[in-house]
């Protein structure tokens, strides 16, 4: 374990991600990479260069990966991987994580958030603040669960899939992968074709 830490994206979300990472108190040094030239420092940490520079900092930094969008999060989680940087998890520590729940490197659970037992969380994953996922899920890679969703048991959700604020998953559902659900949207069916969904219960929109 590296005792440094370089977060790639120093914005809105990179900046949740750093203040987790400060409050976990692990890593003696904290900084940002962001591709901005114009930010020069970001939750009163320095931006030390663009996201080219990365394979300059690997030996020394652990990489973590604080880009929201789910397409571009995964592009760089899969360059940083491939190049054998070391890519921690982030817990809040109020977050709730129950037994033998697994979650992969480079996922991000925030503040609030509850895993109940037996679930896994693939890896690049963004569970964002105040989401409730319950026992049995399983939550496939580089997945973002926006704030104050609720998954209840045995849900299952497909790579890349995006749920919108505040969205409902009823319990044994499986969403196949590349879905984008509206805030407030609520699923009591499989979903199993890619598209954008929304409403109360969820139609295609796109
Ligand atoms: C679903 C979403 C991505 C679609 O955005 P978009 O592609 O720009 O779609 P539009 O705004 O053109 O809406 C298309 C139609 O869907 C409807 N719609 C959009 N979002 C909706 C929602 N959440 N619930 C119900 N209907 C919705 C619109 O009213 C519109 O209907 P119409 O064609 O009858 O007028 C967006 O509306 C949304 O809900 N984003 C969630 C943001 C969020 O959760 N952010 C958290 C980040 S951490």
């Amino acid at each position: 374990m590296k005792n440094k830490l370089l977060i790639i994206g120093a914005s809105g979300h990179g900046k949740v991600v750093a203040d987790i990472a400060l409050k976990m108190n692990r890593w003696q040094s904290i900084a940002f990479l962001d591709d901005n030239k114009g930010i020069e420092t970001s939750m009163g940490l320095e931006v030390i260069g663009t996201s080219d520079d990365v394979f300059t900092h690997i030996d020394e930094y652990e990489i973590f990966v604080g880009i929201g969008n789910n397409t571009t999060r995964q592009r760089i989680h899969e360059m940083v991987e491939t190049v054998g940087a070391s890519i921690p998890v982030l817990v809040h520590p109020d977050a709730v994580v129950g037994g033998q729940v697994n979650i992969g490197n480079g996922t991000v659970v925030m503040a609030g958030s509850i895993i109940n037992c037996c679930t896994d969380i693939g890896k690049g994953c963004v569970i964002n603040t105040g989401t409730t996922i319950d026992h049995d899920n399983c939550i496939g890679d580089y997945v973002h669960i926006s704030p104050g969703v609720h998954l209840a048991g045995t849900v299952k959700i497909g790579e890349g899939s995006w749920l919108g604020i505040g969205s409902v998953v009823s319990n044994n559902i499986n969403i196949t992968s590349g879905c984008q659900f509206g805030a407030g949207s609520v699923v009591v069916k499989d979903v199993n074709y890619p598209g954008t969904y929304a409403g109360v219960p969820i139609r295609k929109i796109k």
